[in-house]
């Protein structure tokens, strides 16, 4: 990421530079260009411009969370002041663009045309799921099925993008490329089921995330959608009471957190957190009398999912 900045930011507005080096290297997981080098690895590739495809991943999933806090209205991110409440919503949009219009770029460079159309539908359908999201904000009647649905966009595309273009990139056979796909998509649900719990369960030190804020913001995730269906009529019409009124008051999150502990939303979520995962590694199976290790770290790596706190 740093030989590609160099490369390309030379002789741009000092500003622009300031941002990006902020927003870039302030302390991600990194998740994506992992898995974009295990996919290429595991598909039999030892070409190192694999790491420059896989910055591609991380600066496209950066300008997500840049305009991400933008729409959710978080001012804090990876434990410290959001792009946009730093440097203002100006440069948090161009950032944004910025990073979106070279990750292209660095797609279609290595991963040709057909990496590049499986990176744009990812991209658009993100756009979409961040749509759907708000059609859905403290709406007490919305599905387990309508949440997938936001949430197989919003965070699921890219991720199976990430692990089928680092085969394509690998020229792996059509069976590899459909394994990592179902790979990502699934590990990647499970990603979002559990950033959910943790934007309720989560410790704000280690998530470097205001807890609360999906509630806040009217985002109806998985354990208030459980609770929801499992409740009786009159704590479910508590619940509505709380997501239709002032979702800053202290007393309607507590409720609705007692409600999710006492009809085990958390729990049913993680459940379905688990499965997916399972359904993840699952689909790797063609793997598996291969190359042992990379195998091994992909596995490790969706279990990982499951147990981190941050
Ligand atoms: C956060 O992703 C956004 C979601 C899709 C839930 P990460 O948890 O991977 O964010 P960083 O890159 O580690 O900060
Ligand atoms: C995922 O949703 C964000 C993106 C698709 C960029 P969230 O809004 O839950 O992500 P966080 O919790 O802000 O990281
Ligand atoms: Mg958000
Ligand atoms: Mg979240």
């Amino acid at each position: 990421m740093r030989h590609d900045l160099a490369q390309c930011l030379a002789g741009n507005d000092p500003l622009l530079i300031e941002v990006l080096e902020y927003a870039l290297f302030g302390g991600g997981k990194r998740i994506r260009p992992l898995l974009a080098i295990l996919s290429a690895r595991i598909c039999g590739c030892d070409d190192d411009a694999i790491y420059r495809l896989a910055a591609a991943f991380e600066y496209l999933h950066v300008a997500t969370l840049i305009h991400d806090d933008v729409i959710d209205h978080a001012a804090t991110r990876r434990g410290r002041e959001a792009v946009g409440a730093k440097y203002g919503m100006a440069a948090a949009i161009l950032a944004g663009d910025w990073l979106h219009a070279r990750s292209m770029y660095l797609i279609g460079h290595l991963a040709g045309p057909e990496g590049l159309e499986v990176f744009c539908s990812a991209t658009t359908a993100m756009v979409d799921g961040e749509f759907l999201q708000l059609r859905h904000v403290a709406n007490p009647s919305v599905s387990s099925q309508q949440y997938f649905d936001v949430i197989e966009r919003k965070t699921g595309r890219l991720i199976s993008s990430t692990c089928e273009i680092g085969a394509i990139f690998a020229g792996a056979t059509p069976g590899q490329r459909e394994a990592l796909r179902t790979y990502g998509a699934r590990i990647g649900a499970a990603f979002q089921v559990i950033d959910d719990l943790l934007d309720y369960l989560g410790d704000q030190e280690a998530t470097g995330k205001k807890t609360g804020n999906d509630f806040i913001e009217g985002k109806l995730t998985l354990p208030l959608i459980h609770t929801l269906g499992a409740a009786s009529a009159t704590d479910r019409s508590t619940i509505s009471d709380c997501i239709l009124g002032d979702r800053d008051d202290a007393a309607a999150y507590a409720t609705i957190c007692s409600m999710m502990e006492q009809y085990d939303g958390y729990a049913t979520a993680r459940k379905t957190a688990e499965e997916l995962v399972a359904g993840g590694i699952g689909a790797l199976d063609i793997f598996r009398d291969g190359c042992q290790e990379i195998y091994g770290l992909l596995r490790t790596l969706a279990l990982y999912i499951l147990s981190r706190n941050s």
